[in-house]
């Protein structure tokens, strides 16, 4: 069984989530959609993931599923997102991600998320200082990556 990682983030957190998921699956490629598009027909079946920002799914990622929306419909096919707010993650796939795909998909699963002010800048630095502060004071945890729920998307792959 080949399987294509197709990933898309902006500081880190996506591609950590695709390498981990990489690590644990045999024969496995991961392809970075900012760099690279790769060709789904080459593989059996495909991983498709990316981050939120401002409640929008990666650009490339999004980019990425429309052009393969037919091919990924007859597809063995999972997806993740990485975000800051896992117990938003229902509406995030379902305003992000075409219902059809997620219907038909293998897994679909939210792999949370991480936010490092200092290595932002600028605008996205500001909000993401709003957004750590608002979660403090509603007493939240911070985000961190979630491995459990990259396990359950690993065994639903396998089976
Ligand atoms: C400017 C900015 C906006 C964000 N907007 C959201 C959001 O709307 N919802 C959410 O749950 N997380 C949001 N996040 C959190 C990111 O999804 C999180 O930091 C994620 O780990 C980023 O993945 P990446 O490093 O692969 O880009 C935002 C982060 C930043 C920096």
């Amino acid at each position: 069984m080949k399987i294509l990682i197709a990933y898309a983030g902006k500081t880190g957190t996506t591609e950590k989530c695709a390498k981990r998921l990489c690590e644990k699956l045999t024969n496995a490629t991961t392809v970075d959609l900012n760099i690279q598009t790769p060709d789904i027909d080459q593989f059996d079946t495909v991983i498709v993931g990316g981050s939120i920002r401002m409640g929008q799914l990666h650009k490339k990622t999004k980019k990425f599923i429309e052009q393969n929306a037919v091919g990924l419909q007859t597809k063995r096919a999972a997806y993740f997102l990485c975000c800051g707010s896992e117990r938003n993650s229902a509406e995030l796939f379902s305003k992000n991600f075409p219902k059809d795909l997620l219907d038909r998909a293998v897994s679909y699963e939210c792999f949370g998320g991480e936010m490092n002010v200092e290595n932002l800048h600028g605008f996205d630095k500001f909000v993401a200082k709003m957004a750590t502060k608002a979660s403090a004071d509603k007493k939240l945890a911070p985000p961190k990556i979630n491995d459990e729920n990259i396990a359950k998307l690993i065994e639903k792959i396998l089976n």
